[in-house]
């Protein structure tokens, strides 16, 4: 029998209807069709199912459904206003950290709940952080040159 939670998506409450065995990930690719949160290995290796909960980066491919619950839930698709791209989102498209772009939102989601929490993270804390993701194509530097450039870019902005 489906169960029903409300949560938070991108700043704005939602009740859901959901099954018991479902994962958050499922949620929101099938019910709430946020596809931008990538489906790749379901076993919490690849972390490109990465959403932020709670102000923290978590894989959703690994978290039911149901202890969704009541928190409040960013997706890739909450980054952008309008037209206007996250500076998270800038700097990796312009250090060239985008090729097939599959594990992209789970990355951007990653380094959101780390720069949101602290803005001042050391390149050991990026690199550990991005280190829970993988990516086949880009080689990973130009992926750290990427975070680099959005913690600058984040600060600018809040000056
Ligand atoms: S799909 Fe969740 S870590 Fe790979
Ligand atoms: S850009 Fe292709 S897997 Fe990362």
């Amino acid at each position: 029998m489906a169960e029903r939670m409300t949560l938070t998506i991108n700043g704005k409450e939602q009740t859901v209807d959901y099954e018991p065995e479902m994962m958050l990930l499922d949620v929101l690719r099938e019910v709430l069709n946020l596809t931008g949160t990538k489906h790749g290995c379901d076993n919490s290796t690849c972390g490109t199912c990465t959403v932020v909960m709670d102000g923290k980066a978590i894989k959703s491919c690994n978290t039911p459904a149901a202890k969704a619950a009541g928190t409040s839930i960013v997706t890739v698709e909450g980054l952008a206003k309008g037209m206007d791209l996250h500076p998270i989102q800038k700097a990796i498209s312009e250090s060239g950290a985008v090729q097939c772009g599959f594990c992209t939102p789970g990355i951007v989601m990653e380094l959101y709940g780390l720069l949101e929490a602290n803005p001042d993270a050391s390149e050991v804390e990026m690199t550990n952080a991005l280190n829970k993701h993988l990516c086949r194509c880009t080689g990973y530097e130009p992926i750290r040159d990427g975070a680099m450039i959005a913690q600058k870019m984040i600060k600018e902005t809040r000056k």
